[in-house]
């Protein structure tokens, strides 16, 4: 009842008049964290974006419902048909797997009894992150990686999906 300060949804207006009292806002220094309704987050985004903030500088906390959609687990399964051998290093081990259609990387490892780390198993948390050593993965969500990490040949075994029969990937 006794708030002065401004109030109502985290609109683009309202953004801008929040930015501008933050003292270093807009140098290229700082380091831009959110966290929240999607919605809301776009709205960050899309600021960040006008006032030229580079995208390493912006890292952001999705929660997703829920285990991957069905739907997008088949899309993949539908472009390539074929089983896949994936190699896995982990914690000193080296576990070779074969990846059904369909199948992510890791629920293939779990059903194997291979004990790899993960949490959220929807690409969002990066427990799973491992690094392509050789290979193609496709991710149904990509999300939880940066674009350096991206580039660097990190995946997600979690929503990950061979494409070639040389994947390597190292844990860890
Ligand atoms: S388990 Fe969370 S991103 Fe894979």
């Amino acid at each position: 009842m006794n708030w002065q300060g401004l109030s109502g949804l985290l609109n683009h207006d309202m953004l801008v008049k929040l930015f501008e009292r933050i003292p270093d806002w807009g140098i290229e220094k700082s380091t831009y964290l959110m966290c929240g309704p999607e919605g809301m987050m776009k709205n960050v985004e899309t600021l960040l974006s006008e006032q030229k903030i580079p995208k390493d500088k912006i890292f952001k906390e999705s929660f997703v419902q829920g285990i991957i959609d069905k739907d997008k687990k088949t899309a993949v399964g539908t472009e390539d048909k074929k089983a896949r051998e994936v190699t896995i290093r982990y914690d000193g081990q080296e576990y070779k797997i074969m990846v059904e259609p369909g199948k992510h990387i890791l629920e293939t490892a779990l059903d194997e009894g291979i004990d790899l780390p993960y949490s959220c198993q929807s690409g969002l948390c990066t427990a799973c992150r491992g690094k392509a050593l050789s290979g193609k993965v496709k991710l149904d969500e990509e999300e939880g990686l940066s674009q350096a990490e991206r580039d660097e040949g990190y995946v997600l075994t979690c929503v990950g999906h061979p494409l070639t029969d040389d994947v390597v990937i190292e844990i860890g």
